[in-house]
């Protein structure tokens, strides 16, 4: 799926997805919602409320293993008042899939209590995947798809060439994901979804980006912060970020001929840094 990551959300791409999303929700039975738990805000599709409408939704805090535990269970607790199920998963390790099924059985309850009174005993379950390019719908469907279980529904006219894949106790998702754009349009969720690199560098200036995010990080340092940048006797509250930049940058030995310091080197190391996690597990939006 990496080549998603190219695509720009012209106006008339958006009006394409939102009838493919629309045509692939009259098949299923419920929305899988993918977001990135340390930015449960920013990789939101503003429209999906409105694209879905009463199909019931569950929403999964992916790369859980990245974000703030007491903050992703701040936001289940903030998504269970709203009643829609959220449950943090990292489909990278496949670490709180279990709960994936349970969860979906338990949203549709009276669903399948329906189904059952009309006879329908075996119905299957259909789940459609949805979410921000780079979210993790790939790695969701590679994790919980069952080996060998691809099977393509033919009823012509209505569904040809729609492939599923088992997931085991009588469901199944539509192989291809729903890829939503984000609300691009809004410079302050651009700049999360650049800091978690769910877009493109390209799109923002790298020093810019990693000046902001020092600027985050010195609101909120954690110890893994202070310590790879060793910063102990930095007063963070107080210090311009680009001096930390530069100070960073020389701590690492990062210098350029002239003894300058190559602040765009070490601007791509603290974004790397905090994408892989290795600055700490940090969410960037707080309920
Ligand atoms: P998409 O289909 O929604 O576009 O996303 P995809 O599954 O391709 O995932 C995008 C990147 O996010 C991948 O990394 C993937 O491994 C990573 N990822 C997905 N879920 C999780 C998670 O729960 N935790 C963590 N830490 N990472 C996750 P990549 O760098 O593009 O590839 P690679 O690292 O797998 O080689």
């Amino acid at each position: 799926m990496a080549q998603v990551q190219n695509i720009q959300w012209f106006p008339g791409h958006m009006t394409k997805t939102k009838r493919k999303i629309q045509a692939s929700l009259k098949l299923v039975d419920i929305v899988a919602e993918i977001i990135d738990a340390r930015i449960p805000v920013s990789s939101h599709n503003p429209d999906l409320d409105k694209l879905i409408q009463s199909k019931p939704r569950i929403v999964l805090m992916n790369k859980c293993d990245m974000a703030d535990k007491a903050q992703t269970d701040r936001w289940v607790e903030y998504y269970r008042k709203k009643n829609i199920a959220a449950i943090p998963v990292d489909c990278k390790t496949g670490k709180g899939l279990n709960r994936f099924i349970p969860t979906v059985r338990d949203v549709l309850s009276d669903k399948i209590e329906k189904w059952e009174a009309k006879g329908m005993r075996n119905r299957s379950i259909h789940i459609m995947v949805v979410g921000i390019p780079n979210v993790g719908k790939s790695s969701f469907i590679n994790k919980m798809a069952k080996k060998g279980s691809a099977r393509v529904e033919d009823r012509p006219g209505v569904t040809r060439g729609n492939q599923w894949f088992s997931i085991g106790q009588g469901m199944e998702l539509l192989d291809t994901p729903g890829v939503l754009w984000p609300k691009f349009d809004d410079p302050e969720v651009g700049e999360k979804l650049a800091f978690t690199g769910a877009v493109k560098d390209q799109v923002m200036d790298t020093e810019l980006l990693a000046f902001r995010l020092l600027e985050v990080m010195c609101r909120f340092p954690t110890q893994q912060f202070i310590e790879r940048f060793k910063l102990q006797n930095v007063d963070l509250e107080s210090i311009e970020a680009y001096d930390l930049l530069e100070l960073i940058a020389r701590k690492r030995g990062m210098l350029m001929s002239g003894g300058r310091v190559d602040t765009e080197r070490a601007s791509v190391m603290i974004l790397d840094e905090y994408r892989s996690a290795k600055l700490g597990k940090i969410t960037l939006e707080c309920v």
